[in-house]
C-alpha cells in the first residue's frame, strides 16, 4: 500500500490529523469518507436557486477560547465578526435567549434590576427546595422556577427528546443558565465568527496538500477498494473517526443517538424572521427551531428576492439515520466502556472524533482533540517508534 496512514472520516477531526501528518511529518495520507463530500457535519454548500450558503447538517457556529486551535484554524480561513444570538417565539411573543434580564422583564411585564430579578427567580425555584429531583421536569423547576421553565424549557426539551420531561433523567441538565444582565450573546468564548468564504472553502484548504489523497463515497467497511478494513488492518496505521460500535460490528450493542431532520424551504421574500435562529418552545409547534441562513452572513451581497429557511425537528436515531447527539443513558455508558477496552486492544488503530469516542464535540473541540492525538500518539509513532495505540 502506497500510503503511511489511513484516516477514516473527513470531518474536522480526521482532516486535522491528516493535515498535520502530511504537512509536518511528510507522510502520505489516504482520507476516506463514505459521503460524497468532505467536511463531515460542518459541510456547507450554496443553495442552488439563491446562492445562499446553507449548512447541510444544521447551523454551525464557530467559537473557541483555545489559543492553539484559534491559531491553527486561522491558517486556513479568516473569520467574520458574526456574533451568535438566539431568540425564542413563545405564545405569539418573541423573547431573547438564553434567559436573561430582558427575557425575565418581558415575561413578567416588569422592570426589575438584577438583584430583584434574582430574588424573584429564587423564590419561584423554592417551590421544590430541599427535594432531590429525579426527573428533568422537577430539576428544571428547581433550577429556574416553574413559570420560566414551563415557558422556555419544558416543551422545547420534550420535543428534542420526544419524551415528556417527567420521564427524562434529571441529569440531562445540570444547570440552566440565567443571566441577570441584558447580555444575550450566545457563546462566552474569546473568539467567534464564521469562515469568510464558507465552511467548504476552509475544509478544502485543509485537505489541499500533495501528500493527502481523498477518497469519497468510500466506506471503510466495504471491501473492494484499496483502503478497506480488510486490506489495511495490520498493514498501515489507521485513525478511525466513524461510529465506534459499528467498528466492532455492534458486539456490545448499539449506542443510542438523537438525530435531526431539516426541512429546507426557499421563500420568495427578502427576509423571513430577521435573525438567524428562532427557537419554538411551545408544545403545539412540531419543530424546535427555524434557521434562516442569510443572517449568518449579513456582509454578503445576497439576493433580495428570496431567502432560505430550515425547520429543525429532533428525534431518536434509527439504524441508517445520521447519529448527531449521544443520548448517553446508563446502558450507553456501560457499552462505551466495553467498546473502549476493545479499542485499546485494536493494534495500530486510533479512535477519535465525535463518533469514534461517542462524545458531542464542537468543531473547536474536535480540532483540539485531534491536535492532541497528533502530538501524543501519531508524531511519536512516526518519529521515535513509539507504539500506535
Ligand atoms: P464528523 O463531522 O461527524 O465527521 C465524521 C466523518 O466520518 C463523516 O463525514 C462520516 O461520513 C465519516 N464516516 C463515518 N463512518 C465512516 C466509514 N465507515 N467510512 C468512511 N467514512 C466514514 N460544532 C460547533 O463548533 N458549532 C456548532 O454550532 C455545531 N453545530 C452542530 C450541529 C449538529 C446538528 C451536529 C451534529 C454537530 C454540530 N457541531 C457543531 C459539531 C461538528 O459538526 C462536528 O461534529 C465536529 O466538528 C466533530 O467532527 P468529527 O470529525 O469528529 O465528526
Ligand atoms: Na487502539
Amino acid at each position: 500500500m502506497n500510503v503511511d496512514l489511513v484516516v477514516v472520516g473527513s470531518g474536522f477531526f480526521g482532516l486535522t490529523v491528516a493535515e498535520r501528518a502530511a504537512k509536518e511529518l511528510g507522510l502520505k495520507v489516504a482520507v476516506l469518507d463514505r459521503r460524497h463530500h468532505i467536511g463531515g457535519n460542518a459541510y456547507s454548500e450554496n443553495e442552488a436557486q439563491t446562492g445562499i450558503e446553507v449548512h447541510r447538517y444544521g447551523a454551525h457556529l464557530f467559537h473557541t477560547s483555545n489559543e492553539r486551535v484559534w491559531n491553527y484554524v486561522n491558517e486556513f480561513t479568516q473569520f467574520t465578526n458574526y456574533v451568535h444570538k438566539v431568540y425564542t417565539s413563545h405564545k405569539g411573543e418573541v423573547y431573547p435567549m438564553p434567559i436573561n434580564l430582558g427575557t425575565i422583564n418581558q415575561f413578567f411585564r416588569s422592570s426589575m434590576g438584577p438583584a430583584e430579578a434574582k430574588a424573584l427567580i429564587q423564590e419561584q425555584a423554592g417551590e421544590l427546595a430541599g427535594t432531590d429531583p429525579q426527573n428533568l421536569n422537577d430539576k428544571g423547576i428547581q433550577l429556574i422556577g416553574r413559570p420560566l421553565y414551563e415557558a422556555f424549557i419544558k416543551y422545547y426539551t420534550g420535543k428534542q427528546w420526544q419524551t415528556d420531561p417527567k420521564n427524562l433523567p434529571a441529569e440531562i441538565i445540570s444547570r440552566l443558565p440565567v443571566r441577570y444582565t441584558y447580555d444575550n450573546r450566545y457563546f462566552n468564548d474569546k473568539y467567534e465568527g464564521l469562515p469568510v468564504d464558507g465552511y467548504t472553502a476552509w475544509i478544502e484548504r485543509m485537505a489541499d496538500h500533495p501528500n493527502i489523497q481523498v477518497h469519497l463515497k468510500t466506506d471503510f467497511f466495504d471491501d473492494g477498494h484499496e483502503f478497506s478494513r480488510a486490506t489495511t488492518l495490520g498493514q498501515v496505521p489507521v485513525v478511525y473517526t466513524g461510529p465506534v460500535d459499528r467498528y466492532f460490528d455492534y458486539a456490545e450493542g448499539d449506542l443510542s443517538w438523537r438525530t435531526i431532520d431539516l426541512e429546507e424551504e426557499v421563500l420568495p421574500i427578502e427576509d423571513f424572521q430577521g435573525t438567524s435562529v428562532m427557537n419554538y418552545p411551545d408544545e403545539d409547534v412540531p419543530y424546535t427551531r427555524i434557521h434562516e441562513f442569510r443572517h449568518f452572513h449579513p456582509e454578503r451581497d445576497y439576493t433580495k428576492d428570496a431567502t432560505v429557511i430550515m425547520r429543525e425537528f429532533s428525534r431518536f436515531a434509527e439504524k441508517g439515520d445520521e447519529p448527531y447527539y449521544p443520548i448517553n443513558t446508563a446502558e450507553d455508558r456501560d457499552k462505551l466502556l466495553a467498546y473502549r477496552d476493545l479499542a485499546k486492544g485494536e493494534k495500530d488503530v486510533l479512535f477519535g472524533g465525535r463518533l469514534g469516542t461517542y462524545k458531542y464535540l464542537d468543531m473547536h473541540m474536535a480540532i483540539g482533540s485531534a491536535l492532541s492525538m497528533y502530538d501524543n500518539k501519531i508524531k511519536p509513532h512516526f518519529t521515535g517508534g513509539a507504539k500506535f495505540e
